[in-house]
């Protein structure tokens, strides 16, 4: 007979086995890349990107050194905001692929060691989804899976003053249920509504269809806009200069439909699922990344409540081309200060809601992208950042696609829209630039793509993609980087910045000269304690600087616009973070 005694210890060893998450915190370094699935790579050309396209090109991920994608959405839809207006969580949208073509995609990634994460998009679906379908016939389980009120003045007016971020009321009449429906997005997307259980039910649902599949996590989208406060009061109205028309949503301060305290919630509900998901079966853990537009104490929330990156834009939305080295510092320093203990920092350089770092910083793109990388934590790069690709800026008002654009006029669509960001990868300087077979594409190819492509800039002595190679290829065996600590310092008169990581005896440092015109000296022997010399492992295309090259450590020349990451051996006490 098995004595008690051993029998204890058999069953402990049994939930250590089955309760232990494998491969914790997995993306700590890694660099994410984000897929938007229309614009990668076209396979059936019809010119729209598709899942065949991305697996014939899943090589370019192993070659930039890229661990995991992440990729915008994939599922049926309408395509009014181009999948992020989904009809159906689990299919496939043909435009797209089929599910066998995301399987083999997925049997492919594993093979190949990269990680695969979903767009999740919770806050509302297509008004073609059959909940919506079903909610407007007042099918008694579906009626309140969205959000229904009845207007102002006897119905005939919107229930209050809230704007959609596409511009006009956030409201639409209906006149099968006689009531408005919310949407915070496109009139097409209506609102789900998170106080009926069945919908959090459906959304857990989702969850565990996907990691069935067995993708890798999900990036959660416009977690912010999801509850909205109980009595739908109106918002305060703002006046801004800015503004394009008053149906704009800038011209409300919008503290009823942001930001309320039940969003955070949710994202614990999911990260149990997940974790439950994992748990049962012994599975690696996976990745929540959340994207939410707010302030640092909001997003340090979304890491508190089950968030493992919580995305920081803040290198997109709080400094600019003429941001100085000290307000840089003052971003960076913030988000390392607040973040949670435990938590992995994170810098997203570009999606596919933002202009391109090219366009925002023009002569200085390898710059951020340098930055990004030798940040500690994860890097995320939006496609085409590896080649430096540029905003198309000569899409017309008919070119035009983009519902946030569409929906204001010719005067004014430029500054809303985002089709400049989102055409095709250009591959190399044939025809669509290898992109595609089509006499169209989705949207138009810049004219620089016979230029500016990967197949010219690949194998180059250096080239935007070079330089992307040779810091993803640091960052997978530099110490420093990978577990030192993080200085930043501002030096000449706020006009360098120089971002310092150490661990034990090597150092990484990068410098910044944020002078156009003006070049400068730095002697950095404060910062690298026995060091005389560093070598030039990268400088950025076009500074002169020869990689590999050694320098002074009392005085550094750095021409102006220049960015140079040294490596260094120093007598080291530092301590791993
Ligand atoms: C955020 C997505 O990033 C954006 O592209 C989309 O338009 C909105 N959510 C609505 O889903």
């Amino acid at each position: 007979m098995i004595s008690l005694r051993l029998y204890c210890i058999l069953l402990f060893s049994i939930a250590l086995v089955a309760g232990e998450i494998k491969n914790k915190v997995w993306w700590k370094n890694i660099v994410f890349y984000q897929v938007y699935p229309r614009s990668f790579m076209d396979n059936d050309g019809d010119g729209v990107g598709d899942l065949k396209g991305i697996t014939d090109k899943l090589e370019h991920f192993i070659d930039a050194g890229i661990g995991g994608i992440w990729l915008s959405p994939i599922y049926s839809s309408p395509m009014v905001d181009f999948g992020y207006d989904i009809s159906n969580f689990l299919t496939i949208d043909p435009t797209f692929g089929t599910m066998d073509d995301l399987d083999k995609l997925l049997q492919k990634t594993k093979r190949l060691g990269i990680k695969v994460v979903m767009d999740f998009v919770p806050n509302h679906t297509s008004d073609q989804h059959e909940w919506f379908i079903k909610s407007v016939n007042g099918e008694e389980k579906y009626k309140d899976y969205y959000v229904w009120l009845e207007g102002r003045e006897n119905n005939t007016k919107p229930p209050n003053n809230w704007i959609s971020l596409f511009s006009g009321p956030a409201w639409k009449y209906n006149e099968k249920r006689n009531l408005w429906y919310l949407h915070q997005f496109e009139y097409r997307q209506p609102d789900l509504n998170f106080n009926n259980p069945d919908v959090h039910k459906e959304m857990n649902d989702i969850l565990r269809f996907w990691l069935d599949k067995g993708i890798d996590g999900f990036r959660i989208d416009a977690i912010i806009h999801v509850y909205e406060k109980d009595g739908f009061p109106d918002e305060p109205v703002v006046y801004n200069k800015l503004t394009l028309t008053t149906d704009n949503y800038l011209n409300l301060n919008h503290i009823y439909t942001k930001n309320d305290p039940r969003n955070y919630d949710l994202i614990t509900e999911w990260r149990k699922t997940v974790d439950e998901w994992t748990d049962a079966h012994n599975e690696e853990e996976k990745v929540l990344m959340t994207e939410a537009y707010t302030n640092l104490t909001n997003l340090m929330k979304y890491y508190t409540y089950g968030a493992d990156i919580s995305f920081n834009f803040n290198l997109i939305t709080e400094v600019n081309i003429t941001s100085k080295p000290s307000e840089f510092k003052h971003v960076i320093d913030e988000w390392i200060l607040n973040m949670p203990d435990g938590k992995v920092a994170n810098w997203v350089m570009g999606n596919h809601d933002r202009s391109r770092i090219a366009t925002r910083y023009p002569g200085r793109v390898d710059q951020m992208t340098i930055l990004s990388m030798i940040l500690p934590g994860v890097a995320v790069t939006y496609y085409g950042e590896e080649i430096a690709m540029e905003d198309n800026l000569s899409i017309t008002w008919k070119q035009t696609k983009d519902p946030q654009a569409c929906h204001v006029d010719p005067e004014h669509f430029k500054e809303l829209t985002r089709d400049p960001n989102r055409t095709p990868f250009q591959w190399d300087d044939s025809i669509d630039a290898g992109f595609s077979t089509a006499l169209e594409t989705w949207l138009p190819i810049p004219d620089n793509y016979k230029e500016l492509n990967l197949a010219n800039q690949k194998g180059k002595p250096e080239s935007h993609y070079v330089l992307y190679q040779t810091l993803t290829k640091l960052r997978s065996t530099s110490i420093a980087l990978q577990n030192g600590t993080l200085k930043t310092t501002v030096l000449n008169n706020d006009r360098v910045l120089i971002i310092d990581r150490q661990s034990n005896n090597e150092a990484i440092v990068l410098l910044i000269n944020f002078s156009d015109d003006v070049a400068e000296v730095v002697d950095l022997t404060d910062h690298l304690p026995g060091a005389t010399e560093a070598i030039v492992i990268l400088a950025n295309i076009g500074s002169g600087i020869t990689w590999r090259s050694m320098v002074l450590v009392s005085s550094i020349e750095l021409p102006p616009k220049v960015s140079l990451v040294l490596f260094a051996k120093v007598d080291g006490s530092h301590s791993d973070s």
